[in-house]
């Protein structure tokens, strides 16, 4: 039988060299009007009470226990997490959101659950938000680790995986949204760059 590895990441946040610079490109895209927001693969919760400290209303949803465990101890007023791991139909199950943040987590739940799984959340998240800010990964690996084949960019090719991720967000999100701004951050030496979006629904 083939042995799969699959990472955890507690304390992501320490591993993720623009960590902070990203919690304020969020913060700058969401505005200062008080927001709803809900944060897929919340793990210890530091970008849920980061925007919480901000004035926002966040509920982060994590899959396993000890990040959850973490994320309940250190909740500020403002943030709810929950622990359950996010499908379509929990999506679809959720009251909508004027945020909904899939921070380095897409290519998790490809690893996890594989491509079609993953397209449709997206899809769901697009269906219940007003804005999307999504960080995605540009190497292979990160998606591969549960054995589904590699997605269809040149590895660790930054314009590659953005033309990757930007064909996927027309095909699952559709017409009414656009991607409003797209950053390459640095992110780690395994990793060099992460690519991250902030997409908007243009109509309702
Ligand atoms: C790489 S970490 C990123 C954490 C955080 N979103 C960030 O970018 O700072 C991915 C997190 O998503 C969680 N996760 C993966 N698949 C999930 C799912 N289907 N539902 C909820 N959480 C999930 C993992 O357990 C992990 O804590």
């Amino acid at each position: 039988m083939k042995f799969l590895k699959f990472r955890r990441y507690l304390d992501f946040g320490s591993r993720h060299s623009s960590f902070n610079e990203r919690n304020q490109l969020i913060a700058s895209g969401i505005g200062k009007e008080r927001s709803w927001i809900l944060d897929v693969g919340s793990n210890i919760g530091q970008t849920s009470n980061f925007l919480a400290s901000n004035g926002h209303f966040v509920v982060g949803v994590e899959k396993f226990e000890k990040e959850h465990k973490i994320a309940c101890a250190r909740s500020v007023p403002g943030t709810a997490f929950m622990r359950t791991s996010v499908t379509p139909e929990f999506i679809h199950s959720t009251v909508n959101w004027d945020a909904i943040l899939l921070l380095s987590v897409l290519h998790r739940i490809y690893s996890f659950e594989g491509e079609e799984f993953m397209r449709s959340v997206l899809k769901a998240c697009g269906e219940k938000a007003n804005q999307l800010f999504i960080e995605g990964s540009t190497r292979q690996a990160r998606y591969m680790s549960g054995g589904h084949p590699a997605p269809k960019f040149t590895d660790f090719d930054t314009q590659d995986a953005g033309r990757w991720h930007q064909e996927l967000f027309q095909s699952e999100l559709g017409h009414n949204w656009q991607v409003s701004d797209v950053r390459v951050l640095a992110h780690s030496k395994s990793e060099p760059h992460r690519l991250f979006f902030h997409a908007r629904k243009t109509t309702g």
